[in-house]
Parts: C-alpha cells; structure tokens; sequence
C-alpha cells in the first residue's frame, strides 16, 4: 500500500478556532456516525460536487480540500474526475491519518498538511483549479469567513465550493439552535443520549451559522465574480455555495 507522508508545520499564531477543533478531535466517533448515517446529507452533495468538476474540468485540476477531515466523502467525489493532485489540510492528526488511508492507492497526487486552514490558506504559492470546504468554516466569526475567503479566492483559479450550517431567513442563532433540537434530537437515533449531549454542546458553544444570503455576500465581499446557492439539505440546516474565481 502507497504511504501517504503528512507533513507538518508549526503553527505561527494562535488558532482562531481552537475551542471548537478541541472538541471535534474528541468527537470523531460520533461525528462519523453522523455520516454514516448520512445524516448531514454528505451522499447528496459529493455527487453535486462530482458532477460539477466532472462538467467543469476537461483537463487535469488541482483540488483543495479544507479542513478535509478523512476525506472519506471527497474520495469518492473525485472518482472518476480529472484531479491530477489532492491537497488535504486539516488541523487533526487523527483524521489526517484516516485520510491517508483513504487515499492510499489513489490515481491521483496526494499532499495532507496538518496545519491551520487560515495559515495554509494565506502562504499557499500554487493556485487550485477548485477549493472545497465541507463543514468547518462556519467556527470563525463573520470577518474570519470573510477574511478566509479572500484567502481562498488568492489560491484557486475557477471555483470554490463550501458546504456549511445556514440559518433560515431572519432567524436568530438561538432560533436555530432550538430549531436543530427540535428537529435533530428525536431524528438521530443513532446516537446515545451522551452522544447527542456531545453534539448539543459544540453545536451551542462552536457553531456560528450565516443565512444564504450572508454566505453569499461574503463570497461577493471576497471577490469573487459570482456566487449562488446550489442544494439545501432536505433538513433545511446545511447550504451548498459555489463561487466563481
Ligand atoms: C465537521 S469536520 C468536517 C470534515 C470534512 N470536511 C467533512 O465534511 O466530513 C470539521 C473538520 O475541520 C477541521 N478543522 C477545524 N478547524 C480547523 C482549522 N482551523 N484548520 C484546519 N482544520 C480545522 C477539524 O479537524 C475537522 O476535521
């Protein structure tokens, strides 16, 4: 079996979002149940994101995965596609060595830096054809987003595509966070009470959801030339964005 290396690097500056990576390094487990389960509509949106590079992409691309967890979605979303390299970055080792795995025997390049995504994001010196971000922007505050997003838009040449919590139109974070009780608790049965206590608690204390229109707005703010709603999980709590380089 292919070894993929995971190169390190020292972090210059307190992470923006520590609190909420902490607590996601011990809830690995519990998060995998989510999506094995498909509870967060992963199936659904890799194929949105396969079908897109496969329409977009005629040639070989670079791929950027932020924050790419153990890739295991991404893997099968670029099956089949052009992608000539894979750049994972995440700040969790463990998931990092999950994601070697997963792309061990891959056809394609593959880099994995375990690394702050705000740092790998400002010093990258090669373009991605396309970016993607799957549930973990949405710890930073607004101007983190917006600030990561321009960094994003400098390091990718045709589009970026983030997956993240969206507050319905007009509704507070407390109407969300009681809306995701309302509706997640009795439906995740997969999960033991402690379990969904886990989930509760970084939900309430980490996650800073933004309406679709906000997201949006910050992709315009950011610089990129378009940007637009693709997919609403049927639940209604997680948008798919794609922004135009
Ligand atoms: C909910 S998981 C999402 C993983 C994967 N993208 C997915 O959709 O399944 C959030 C990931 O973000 C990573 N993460 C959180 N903050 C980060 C940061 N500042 N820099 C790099 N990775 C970070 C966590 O380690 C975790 O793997």
């Amino acid at each position: 079996m292919l070894n993929i290396p995971i190169r390190e690097f020292e972090p210059n500056s307190a992470i923006d979002d520590a609190a909420a990576l902490e607590q996601f390094q011990k809830q690995w487990p519990t998060y995998q149940k989510l999506v094995d389960a498909d509870a967060l509509s992963h199936h659904a949106v890799g194929k949105i994101l396969h079908d897109t590079l496969t329409a977009t992409f005629a040639e070989p691309f670079a791929f950027l995965d932020i924050a790419c967890g153990d890739a295991s979605q991404v893997a099968q979303a670029l099956a089949g596609t052009k992608v000539r390299h894979y750049h994972g970055v995440d700040l969790s080792k463990p998931a990092l060595e999950l994601a070697a795995k997963n792309l061990a025997g891959a056809a394609y390049e593959v880099e994995l830096d375990h690394r702050d995504f705000v740092e790998a994001l400002t010093r990258r010196p090669e373009p991605a054809g396309a970016a993607w971000c799957s549930l973990s922007i949405h710890h930073l505050q607004t101007d983190g987003k917006l600030r990561l997003l321009e960094a994003i838009g400098a390091s990718t040449s045709s589009f970026l595509m983030i997956y993240e919590p969206t507050l319905a139109e007009g509704e507070t974070r407390d109407g969300y966070l009681a809306r995701f009780r309302r509706v997640n608790r009795p439906a995740w049965t997969m999960l033991t009470a402690e379990e969904w206590g886990e989930i509760d608690h970084h939900v309430t204390s980490c996650d800073l959801p933004e309406t679709a229109a906000t997201w949006l707005d910050l992709g315009r703010k950011a610089g990129f030339a378009q940007a637009r709603e693709l997919f609403l999980d049927p639940t209604g709590f997680y948008g798919l964005y794609r922004y135009e380089c």
